[in-house]
């Protein structure tokens, strides 16, 4: 549905790799509701992804980054800048782990990689907000949306150090969502998003099983990232402008789940749910 949620507002979407991308469907669905964005990815990643069929298509340009360095960081949004003035909207959609990467188990993590962990997956959003303030980036009344994951809060086999990540990346969020609203009238928040099929959900071990796991236990379903994208447009939108410094759960019920009958089934096939 297209409403022109963000007709007017500029922004920045860090994290397109390829069409599975959840931030790809972000950019996709932001530009169908008059978003104007630069979009930004890491060297290798605009070297071997494909954003710049994306960038095409959205009508925009590709700033590089790594997120984890500070003056690759300066450099986009003074570029952001020079084309926009202060922008409205800021997705963080960064992730990745070596030692998950390496199918390296938690209790034999190799330290430099848990390093890696977490600037990338967490300390960049802490970085990103850090220079964005000190350029005055973002204006009043903007929003920022991180996305995060149910590891968080509860332990999932085989996410490894990222569970740790994202407990930092929720931390982040409320710490800076203090001082930016305070200041300024900026929201930020994380997403909370039900396991998803792209380059960086499927590097986790038994990914399909977890993916099985929380479809049956969720009443609604897995959220796809195109639901997911929707829910951040809606976040970036003016009809969300008193939320903030939340972890908001967009995962079709499962982080309130204890057991459910489909999943029930699963240990005793005579059991017959009515769903
Ligand atoms: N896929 C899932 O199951 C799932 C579930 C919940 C949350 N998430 C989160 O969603 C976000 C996006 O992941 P995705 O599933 O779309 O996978 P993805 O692999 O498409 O996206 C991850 C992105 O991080 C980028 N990145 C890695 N290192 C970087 C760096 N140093 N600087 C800048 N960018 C860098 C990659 O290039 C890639 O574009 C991540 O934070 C991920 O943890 C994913």
């Amino acid at each position: 549905m297209v409403c022109n949620l963000l007709q007017g507002k500029k922004g920045i979407i860090f994290g397109a790799l390829n069409e599975k991308s959840i931030a790809w469907k972000v950019a996709e669905k932001a530009y169908q509701q008059g978003g104007e964005f630069i979009l930004t990815n890491a060297p290798a990643a605009i070297r071997f992804g494909e954003i710049d069929k994306l960038a095409e298509s959205c009508n925009t340009e590709v700033i590089k980054a790594d997120a984890t360095d500070v003056k690759d960081l300066e450099n986009l949004f003074s570029g952001a800048m020079d084309k926009y003035g202060r922008i409205d909207f800021l997705l963080h959609s960064i992730g990745m782990s070596p030692n998950v990467r390496k199918s390296i188990p938690y209790d034999e993590i190799n330290y430099d990689f848990y390093h890696k962990t977490l600037d990338i997956s967490a300390l960049s959003f802490h970085k990103i907000l850090q220079v964005a303030r000190q350029m005055d980036a973002i204006n009043d009344w903007g929003s920022v949306v991180a996305l995060s994951y149910v590891a968080a809060q509860r332990t999932l086999y085989g996410y490894n150090d990222m569970a740790d990540a994202k407990a930092l990346l929720e931390s982040i969020a409320r710490s800076f969502g203090y001082i930016y609203g305070r200041d300024r009238k900026i929201r930020i928040n994380t997403i909370s998003q039900s396991p998803t099929m792209t380059t960086a959900g499927s590097g986790v071990k038994g990914f399909d099983s977890l993916v099985d796991f929380t479809e049956r236990m969720s009443p609604l379903g897995n959220a796809t990232a195109e639901e997911c994208a929707d829910y951040c447009v809606t976040l970036f939108s003016d009809l969300t402008r008193k939320v903030t410094m939340q972890n908001l759960f967009h995962d079709g019920g499962f982080s309130s789940m204890g057991m459910s009958a489909r999943a029930m089934h699963q240990y005793d096939k005579s059991f017959r749910p009515c769903d």
